[in-house]
């Protein structure tokens, strides 16, 4: 039996790890005996418990309760009482998902302990080093020992950047894996309301007044013709507060942060999705929605090219285009990916088997 740690730390982790831990307990050899560590960058319920709860994930064999703060702060606490804890054991992996700062931190510690590390979500790239997930990312992929890559161009990537291609195997998305495991537990409302579903949290949209007046009137546009829901990440909403830009959203439905079941309900049962953040542009490909991304850049291009999202920047000229696309229905209607089928996970665990 191989020892693991997986690490999850920030809301998007949870979702790309419970596939993989359900492969794990489900492998009929018992491969692998696994550690689960959460760093606590995200603490609140609706941040971290909910995900647990609702994609049946065990709870952590310890949190680290690193909480928030500076970058460098975050991930050097997380550095410090991860390799506490990792030299307890005699582990022979660390698996690492997604880009946040837990990712990173866990990357660094693993690889100066000697352990062997396991990447998986490896190779996006947006090409933005403003952005603190592409530091993560490059980082983490060149620490990697194993990576495991969502779709082609990020093995193409990879090459490029000279990683050996005996480390890098495509196996699709394992956020995808989670979704279709919840398809099931979706259900379609019948009102003809059309909405709207917003979800604004990256710093370069949300961390300085003139941007984020930018995004509100973007909002405005959109809300002429739908219904405004916006789930606020507590980020953007204490920069509202901040910035005394409060009147600006009286008139949407705004919620708190909320669950993954929950939050994909109110995707499959809207129009259109306006949003910065990474996954949701994946998960709107994959339930054929119309997706507008208020950024320059995107490291999950497929979803554009194949899928159904348009990279419009915060720049509302480019968004009135794209909105007028999705009412004429001129978007892709029927998106498929290539290993975007909920077998990801299984596919990793195979490889990893087979590879010892
Ligand atoms: C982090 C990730 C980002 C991911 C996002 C999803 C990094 C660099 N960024 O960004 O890739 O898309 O999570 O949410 O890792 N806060 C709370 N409660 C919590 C957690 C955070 O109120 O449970 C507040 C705190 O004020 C904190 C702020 O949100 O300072 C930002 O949290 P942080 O983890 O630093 O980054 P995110 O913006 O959430």
């Amino acid at each position: 039996m191989k020892k693991i740690a997986i690490i999850a730390g920030a809301r998007p982790n949870f979702m790309k790890i419970a596939p993989i831990i359900r492969a794990i307990e489900k492998d009929k050899d018992k491969f692998f005996e696994y550690k689960l560590i959460h760093t606590g960058q995200h603490y609140d319920k609706n941040m971290s418990d909910i995900f647990f709860e609702e994609l049946n994930i065990p709870k952590p064999d310890i949190n680290l309760g690193v909480g928030s703060g500076s970058q460098s702060k975050q991930v050097a606490e997380i550095m410090i009482k991860l390799e506490e804890y990792l030299l307890d054991y005699k582990l022979d992996y660390v698996l690492v998902v997604g880009d946040v700062n837990s990712t990173m931190a866990a990357s660094i510690v693993a690889s100066k302990l000697g352990i062997k590390l396991i990447h998986v979500e490896a190779g996006l790239r947006s090409y933005d080093r403003a952005m603190p997930e592409e530091i993560n990312r490059i980082i983490t992929d060149h620490l990697s020992d194993y990576l495991f890559v969502t779709d082609k161009v990020g093995m193409a990537i990879l090459k490029k950047e000279g990683i050996d291609k005996s480390k890098c195997f495509f196996v699709g998305n394992v956020m995808i894996d989670s979704l279709v495991s919840i398809l099931p537990k979706l259900k379609k409302d019948n009102t003809n309301i059309k909405s709207a579903i917003v979800t604004i949290h990256r710093p370069s949209n949300v961390d300085n007044k003139e941007d984020l007046i930018k995004i509100l009137d973007i909002l405005k546009e959109v809300s002429k013709d739908y219904k405004i829901i916006w789930p606020i990440h507590p980020r953007t909403k204490k920069n509202i507060e901040n910035f005394g830009l409060l009147d600006e959203i009286k008139n949407y439905d705004l919620k708190e942060p909320m669950g993954y079941i929950e939050f994909m309900n109110l995707v499959y049962n809207s129009s259109l999705i306006v949003t910065d953040s990474g996954g949701i542009q994946e998960e709107t490909s994959y339930l054929k929605i119309p997706c507008i991304t208020l950024r320059y850049n995107t490291e999950r291009p497929e979803t554009v090219t194949e899928g159904t999202n348009f990279l419009t920047g915060p720049v509302k000229e480019e968004v009135i285009t794209a909105l007028n696309k999705v009412k004429s229905g001129n978007y892709n209607k029927n998106p498929k990916i290539k290993f975007w089928d909920g077998k990801s996970a299984k596919r990793i665990i195979k490889i990893l088997k087979n590879i010892n």
